[in-house]
């Protein structure tokens, strides 16, 4: 059985739902999936033997991309973690009003590409409220990539 993580980070529970959404997603092609808030990571984890690790952060700021509080120490010491030709996916909400939609996704995305990982399909942004059956369903086809 192909064995995941999802890591994520979330101020108001907006990406937290989406994880457990992706989580339902992935379970639902029988991946085994572990569920896991950023502040309980450790970089070290990150390549513990799984085919797959998502990542879902959310993104503050006005003026410039913020990353999620918690998701920070873990983005900037990602180069620790040895993610070299590993599958990997990125998702989080966002509000389409600001100048840098999902901003976050986008940086972490750019960031994992840099290092060598596999960016296995197409990054989910969530505007608004996160929509389980779009989430599933994205999950569910991700899963069939690994
Ligand atoms: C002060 C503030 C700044 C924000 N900046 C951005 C932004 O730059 N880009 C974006 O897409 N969303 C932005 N958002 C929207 C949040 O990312 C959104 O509410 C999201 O659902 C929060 O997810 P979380 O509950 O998982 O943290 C901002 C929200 C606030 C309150």
């Amino acid at each position: 059985m192909s064995k995941s993580l999802i890591v994520y980070g979330s101020t108001t529970g907006n990406t937290e739902t989406a994880a457990e959404y992706a989580l339902e997603g992935l379970k639902s092609k029988g991946i085994d999936v572990e569920l896991k808030n950023v502040t309980e990571v450790e970089i070290s984890e990150l390549s513990n033997g799984y085919d797959l690790v998502l990542f879902g952060c959310s993104t503050w700021g006005e003026d410039e991309i913020e990353l999620q509080d918690d998701f920070i120490p873990l983005y900037e010491s990602l180069e620790e973690a040895d993610l070299k030709g590993k599958k990997v996916s990125v998702f989080g909400c966002g509000d389409s009003d600001y100048t840098y939609f999902c901003g976050a996704v986008d940086a972490i995305e750019e960031k994992l590409e840099k290092m060598g990982a596999i960016v296995v399909n197409d990054t989910l942004k969530i505007d608004g409220d996160p929509d389980r059956t779009e989430i599933t369903q994205w999950a569910a086809e991700l899963a069939e990539k690994i």
